[in-house]
C-alpha cells in the first residue's frame, strides 16, 4: 500500500493509471476508520475488479467545519487507519495536509469554491451553513486529484451523497457516484467517527435516533393513509426528549430524490434527524 502526500504526486499517479487503462475506485474520509467506511472500500474494490486500484483519501477538512464546531478535537488515528486500509486491500492512502490543499487560506489567497445551492440548503446545510460549500470544495479538488471512475459514499450522509451527486452532474465530472448503506452497531446506532466522543451514558442514550427511524417507519407502515409531518414530528421528538441528554436539532421528512420535504407523510419517504446528545450532534436517516 502507499501512501501519498501531495496532491502533484496523487495527480501524476492518477494519471499513470489512466493512460494504462486501470479503473480508479475513490473512497473520500475524514479518517478515524470504522466498519462504515470500510463497507464503501470493499464496495469500492467490487466495483473495479482485480485491474482496478482503490484510493482511500484521509483529510480533516477545515473548510467544513464552521468556527465553533469540532475541527481541532475531531478524532485522529493514523497508525491504526493505515493499518486498517492496509488489511483492506487499499492500494493507495491519499493523505495531503492543510498547507498543501489551501496554500494561502488564511492569508486570502486561496478563493475558489463550489457551492451547491439546491439540495445544500434545508437539513444539514440550514443548521451548519458552511458546511456543505466546505464538502463541495474539498470533493471537488479530491476528484481533480484522484480522477475516480467511480466515489462511493456513505447512505448515511444522505443529503451529503445527494448534493455530491448534483455536483459531479453540473460540472461534469467524469465519476460515477455510488452510495452504500449505512452501517450500524448491533443496537442500531449509526456507525460513526463522532461516536467517539459519547460517555457510556450519552451512548446508551444514542441509540434514540435508530428507535426514531424505527418507530417512524412502523407509524408510517400501520397507517391506512399518509401521515401529517407535524404530528408524527411531535410524536417522535416527544420520544427523544425521553432521553435527559438528547436535544433534537432537526427532524425531516423529504423525497429521497429531490429532497423537497413533504407535508403528507407516506411509505418511501424518507427521513432525516439531527440530535445533539450531550455535546455530540449525531445524525441519521432512513427510508420509511
Ligand atoms: P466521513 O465522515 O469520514 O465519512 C466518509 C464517508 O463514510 C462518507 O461517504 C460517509 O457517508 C461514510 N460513512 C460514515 N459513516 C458511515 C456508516 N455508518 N455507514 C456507511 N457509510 C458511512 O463524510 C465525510 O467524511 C466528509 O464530508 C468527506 C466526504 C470526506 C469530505 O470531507
Amino acid at each position: 500500500m502507499r501512501i501519498v502526500r501531495s496532491p502533484a504526486a496523487m495527480q501524476r499517479l492518477a494519471l499513470d493509471w489512466k493512460r494504462s487503462g486501470r479503473r480508479v475506485g475513490f473512497v473520500p474520509t475524514m479518517g478515524y476508520l470504522h466498519d462504515g467506511h470500510l463497507s464503501l472500500v470493499r464496495h469500492a474494490r467490487g466495483r473495479v475488479g482485480d485491474g482496478g486500484v482503490v484510493v482511500v483519501s484521509i483529510y480533516v477538512n477545515p473548510t467544513q467545519f464552521a468556527p465553533t464546531e469540532d475541527l481541532s478535537r475531531y478524532p485522529r488515528d493514523w497508525a491504526r487507519d493505515t493499518r486498517l486500509c492496509r488489511e483492506e486491500g487499499v492500494d493507495v492512502v491519499f493523505a495531503p495536509t492543510d498547507a498543501s490543499m489551501y496554500a494561502g487560506r488564511d492569508a486570502g489567497r486561496y478563493s475558489t469554491h463550489v457551492v451547491e445551492e439546491q439540495l445544500s440548503r434545508g437539513m444539514e446545510g440550514a443548521s451548519r451553513p458552511t458546511h456543505f460549500r466546505g464538502v463541495t470544495t474539498v470533493v471537488a479538488k479530491l476528484f481533480n486529484l484522484v480522477l475516480p471512475d467511480l466515489a462511493v459514499f456513505g447512505a448515511k450522509d444522505w443529503q451529503q451523497a445527494a448534493v455530491i451527486r448534483r455536483m459531479a452532474t453540473d460540472l461534469n465530472f467524469p465519476v460515477k457516484v455510488v452510495v452504500a448503506p449505512t452501517r450500524r452497531e448491533p443496537d442500531g446506532l449509526a456507525m460513526s467517527s463522532r461516536n467517539a466522543y459519547l460517555s457510556p451514558s450519552e451512548r446508551a442514550q444514542a441509540v434514540v435516533l435508530s428507535r426514531v427511524l424505527a418507530q417512524a417507519r412502523a407509524a408510517v407502515r400501520s397507517a391506512r393513509r399518509p401521515l401529517g409531518a407535524a404530528v408524527l414530528r411531535a410524536r417522535l421528538a416527544s420520544l427523544v426528549s425521553k432521553q435527559p441528554d438528547a436535544r433534537v436539532d432537526y427532524i425531516e421528512f423529504f423525497d429521497p430524490e429531490t429532497l423537497a420535504p413533504t407535508a403528507r407523510v407516506g411509505r418511501g419517504a424518507h427521513l432525516a434527524l439531527a440530535v445533539f446528545v450531550g455535546k455530540t450532534r449525531l445524525i441519521d436517516n432512513g427510508r420509511l
